[in-house]
């Protein structure tokens, strides 16, 4: 008899796991009873296709980033607010430069990750929860590909909303993306074709998270390319006002708030 994964805060326990096996403190996976397991973080798409990538890069700091992602804080300005903000890796530098910024999650067990690195000032939530408790910013970043959290055309125009109710004016997004159609791989390429039949964007990937016992429900995660997220925009309160595509095709794009 096969068990379905337990429904539980899989990013949490793989982030607390991955910082036990990075700073040796804590209680953590080991293989063989000895020696420190790898953190690994499992990655179901719903065609059947499971990848797995090791968790520690989200603690990276800035000497192992990825360009774009200097690029990225270094566009920061203002009050900032860090969507999905992991293990504070983008946050920590932020407020190492002087910089307001809090970090949003959903994830319990990440945001006790960031406070146990030092991050100050914390969210638990999704961006429409906290566009009523009455903070406004200058800055919203969507990083380490969460341009993915825009979903697909239902759920962008709600995201963008509340990103747009919590802004201040002239406030930006920088959001970090991938264009997921150079590739020619036909497991790839079938599933883009296949999301388009049923009227999905192309990459709008159907994705459940899994870790040792536990998983997430299945949820949507787009992965877009920037002519996709510019239809994406159109009519809502932001506008596409660059794309960074020097590591293409992983881009940085940026939206402000019109008027
Ligand atoms: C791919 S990770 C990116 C982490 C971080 N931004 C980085 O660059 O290292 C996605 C993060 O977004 C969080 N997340 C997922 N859905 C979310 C939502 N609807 N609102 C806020 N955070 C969310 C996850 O818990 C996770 O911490």
């Amino acid at each position: 008899m096969t068990v379905e994964p337990r429904i539980g805060d899989v990013f949490g326990e793989m982030l607390r796991d991955a910082l036990a096996v990075a700073t040796g403190i804590g209680p953590r996976p080991l293989a063989g009873g000895r020696l420190p397991r790898p953190v690994i973080e499992i990655i179901e798409r719903d065609d059947g296709l499971i990848n797995g990538a090791p968790a520690a890069h989200y603690l990276d700091g800035p000497a192992d980033w990825q360009p774009y992602d200097h690029r990225a804080v270094d566009r920061v300005e203002g009050a900032t607010l860090d969507v999905g903000v992991g293990a504070g890796r983008i946050a920590l530098l932020l407020q190492e430069r002087g910089v307001p910024v809090t970090g949003l999650d959903t994830s319990a067990g990440a945001l006790a990750v960031c406070r146990r690195r030092g991050v100050r000032e914390l969210v638990h939530g999704t961006v429409d929860s906290h566009a009523a408790d009455g903070r406004r910013y200058d800055t919203f970043l969507l990083l380490g590909n969460n341009v993915g959290l825009l979903e697909g055309r239902e759920r962008a125009p709600a995201l963008l909303a509340a990103l747009a109710a919590l802004a201040r004016p002239g406030a930006r997004v920088i959001a970090q993306g991938t264009d997921p159609y150079g590739t020619r791989d036909p497991l790839h390429t079938g599933y883009h074709e296949r999301n388009r039949r049923r009227g999905r964007l192309g990459g709008q990937l159907r994705l459940r998270l899994r870790y040792r016992e536990l998983g997430t429900e299945w949820f949507d995660y787009l992965v877009c390319s920037p002519d996709e997220l510019a239809e994406l925009v159109r009519g809502t309160a932001w506008r596409l006002t660059d794309v960074d595509d020097h590591d293409a095709p992983y881009y940085l794009a940026t939206l402000r708030l019109a008027g």
